[in-house]
């Protein structure tokens, strides 16, 4: 069986969650899936053909220094479970099905689907807690300083609310039912650096979590958590244009993404925002059903090409 890492869509909190606030994020139906092939030669490779990957783990390259983490993690790490041996002699063959550098969680998502092949080759259980420790080594490499919410739905999927403090808690509402919602994404495909617009953040709040601009965020989740709860779309779709302007604040949208969101909004929607650690990636939009495909044909006239998923209970 493949081995998965699911993509994610940050509904709300992105930035803020570094500091301790929470967000509110929902994996994709999809994401990366990777196949183990034992090789007699060249030692631990990976080879992703929709992203143009092909690498060694002893390369020099950002994909390559996530897969020797990963590998380096799992196999002569000093967690607990740590398998001896070294780095196996594998070829893993992957299968992306979102794009990559786009805000939807693709090198998490690539991280977990890594751990659980090689996890899966080398007959380990794969626990949650030893996908996190593997996925967290590469995450670190790339982002510096990541809250680890792009890890937790990669692992589990799902819909929830993550914080540092607690991970991801699944969201339901008090009859045991998971809520439903349809989000219109548009990787803008202006290509980013998720560390770089952490960097950003950081340098905007002094790495100060009592920032007003940080709080407030914080306080956007919550509200907005608790009207996905009530299925009321307007009032969450409220507190994702405010978000979007608060991040704008901070300095991580771009007249890109600036541009999707007004035109989505201009076309009827709830609210839209940037979702991920913007610069460039993707935004969100939540809509009624009958504006959804009059945004999709207005992004599609702006060159990109937008998809509806449906997050939570599907
Ligand atoms: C990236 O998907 C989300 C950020 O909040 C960074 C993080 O949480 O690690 C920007």
């Amino acid at each position: 069986m493949s081995a998965v890492g699911w993509g994610k869509l940050i509904l709300l909190g992105e930035h803020a969650v570094v500091y301790g606030y929470p967000a509110l994020a929902a994996a994709l139906d999809r994401g990366v899936t990777i196949d183990a092939v034992p090789t007699t030669k060249g030692g631990l490779r990976l080879v992703i053909p929709e992203w143009n990957v092909s690498v060694k783990a002893d390369d020099d390259s950002s994909v390559a220094r996530c897969l020797s983490a990963v590998a380096d993690a799992l196999f002569s790490g000093r967690h607990s479970s740590a398998i001896p041996g070294g780095r196996p002699q594998l070829s893993l063959v992957g299968d992306a099905q979102i794009p990559h550098g786009a805000g939807l969680g693709s090198s998490a998502a690539l991280a977990v689907a890594i751990a659980r092949a090689l996890l899966q080759a080398a007959n380990q259980p794969a626990d949650v807690a030893t996908l996190a420790h593997a996925a967290s080594a590469s995450e670190t490499i790339i982002h510096g300083k990541p809250s680890g919410v792009d890890v937790a739905l990669a692992i589990t999927g799902g819909l929830g609310v993550f914080r540092r403090s607690t991970g991801l808690i699944p969201l339901k509402r008090a009859d045991g039912s998971v809520p439903s919602l349809r989000v219109l994404v548009g990787p803008s495909g202006q290509p980013r650096s998720t560390g770089t617009m952490v960097q950003k953040v950081a340098e905007a709040t002094g790495e100060r979590p009592a920032d007003k601009r940080l709080s407030e965020l914080g306080g956007l989740c919550d509200t907005g958590t608790v009207a996905l709860l009530a299925n009321d779309l307007p009032a969450l779709g409220a507190t994702m244009n405010r978000a979007h302007a608060v991040l704008s604040d901070l300095g991580v949208s771009t007249p890109v993404l600036d541009g999707l969101c007004a035109k989505a909004i201009e076309l009827g929607a709830h609210g839209a925002k940037l979702t991920g650690a913007g610069g460039g990636g993707a935004v969100i939009a939540i809509a009624p059903r009958d504006k959804e495909q009059a945004i999709l044909a207005a992004w599609k006239t702006l060159a990109v090409t937008g998809f509806v998923a449906v997050v939570g209970a599907r």
